[in-house]
């Protein structure tokens, strides 16, 4: 799945197309369901999610993070606290934070439940759209949650074929998003943080300058647990200089003594991205 979606070119009539299939569903729905990778929760947004959905409510599910930094998973979880937003932290790898899903749903939407109780619509379930760019777990997460319990099209009035429902228990139903939705792939950073995470191949990408980029936060935000995998390191060089000096301490030379930097820079992001180096958020509340 995730290795399919990182094809995918976001054109113009692709976003046109998902654009407005979610508009279509949203008179149906009475929540969305951001997901979104703990590790990048900025760069692993949707920009355009807030304008296309206007005021119905929004659910971020911060997932993945068994790869995050905790603290910063927190201090996330309580920034949009104090936006009126409800936030989880979920690992859909092994189910940790699942099980307060289904609560947290309700009772962000308590009121729409009363509502429904009040217009004699006793077990009218609330339906939530679950939406997120590839890669950061929306799969990995209905299927978690749903556990493959597709529910019956037919029983869907006014919803055309394609959508795919889940019904989690008599009070939740889950959408799968209509449509693929897009990053904000003109902003160079989001590109090279979806990157660093894997979410983007870094084939198309100068893998070197990208492990330089990496080294530009890890060595401001965690020099510790550079210096617990590599050794010593002079900090006050410039972030190529680093990678040298991290390729070298891992025997990574070329004739002439000098670092085999695409050797350094593949090795890093993959220690990076299998949280050898720790548990670690690239993105922090400012
Ligand atoms: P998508 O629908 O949003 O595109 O994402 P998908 O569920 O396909 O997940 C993308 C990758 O992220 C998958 O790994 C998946 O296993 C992994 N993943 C999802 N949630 C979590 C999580 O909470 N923690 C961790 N550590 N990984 C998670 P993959 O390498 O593409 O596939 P595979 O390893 O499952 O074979």
């Amino acid at each position: 799945m995730a290795e399919a979606n990182q094809n995918i070119q976001w054109f113009p009539g692709h976003m046109a197309k998902t654009r407005r299939k979610i508009k279509e569903i949203l008179p149906l729905i009475d929540a969305v369901c951001e997901v979104v990778d703990a590790r990048v929760p900025v760069s692993s947004r949707n920009p355009d999610l807030a304008e296309i959905i206007g005021d119905k409510p929004l659910i971020i599910i911060l997932n993945k993070c068994d790869m995050a930094d905790s603290k910063k998973t927190s201090a996330w979880i309580e920034y949009y606290k104090q936006k009126g937003i409800t936030a989880i932290g979920v690992d859909c790898k092994s189910g940790k934070g699942l099980s307060r899903f289904k609560d947290t749903v309700k009772e962000s939407l308590a009121h729409k439940l009363e509502q429904y109780a009040a217009k004699g619509m006793v077990g009218k379930p609330l339906r939530v759209m679950v939406v997120g760019i590839p890669n950061v777990g929306k799969s990995s997460f209905i299927n978690r949650i749903a556990k493959g319990n597709k529910a019956k099209v037919e029983n869907r009035p006014g919803v055309t074929r394609g959508n795919q429902w889940f019904t989690i228990d008599k009070q939740l139903e889950l959408l799968d998003t209509p449509g693929v939705l897009w990053p904000k792939f003109e902003d160079q950073t989001v590109g090279e943080h979806l990157a660093f995470t894997g979410a983007v191949k870094d084939r198309i990408l100068d893998v070197e300058l990208l492990a330089v980029r990496l080294l530009d936060i890890l060595k401001e935000d965690y020099p510790e647990m550079l210096t617990a995998r590599f050794g010593e390191l002079s900090f006050e060089s410039d972030s190529y200089d680093l990678l040298c000096e991290i390729g070298k301490k891992r025997g990574m030379l070329i004739r002439g003594g000098e670092t085999d930097t695409e050797r350094a820079a593949n090795m890093l992001l993959e220690e990076y991205r299998n949280c050898k180096i720790g548990n670690i958020t690239l993105e922090g509340v400012n």
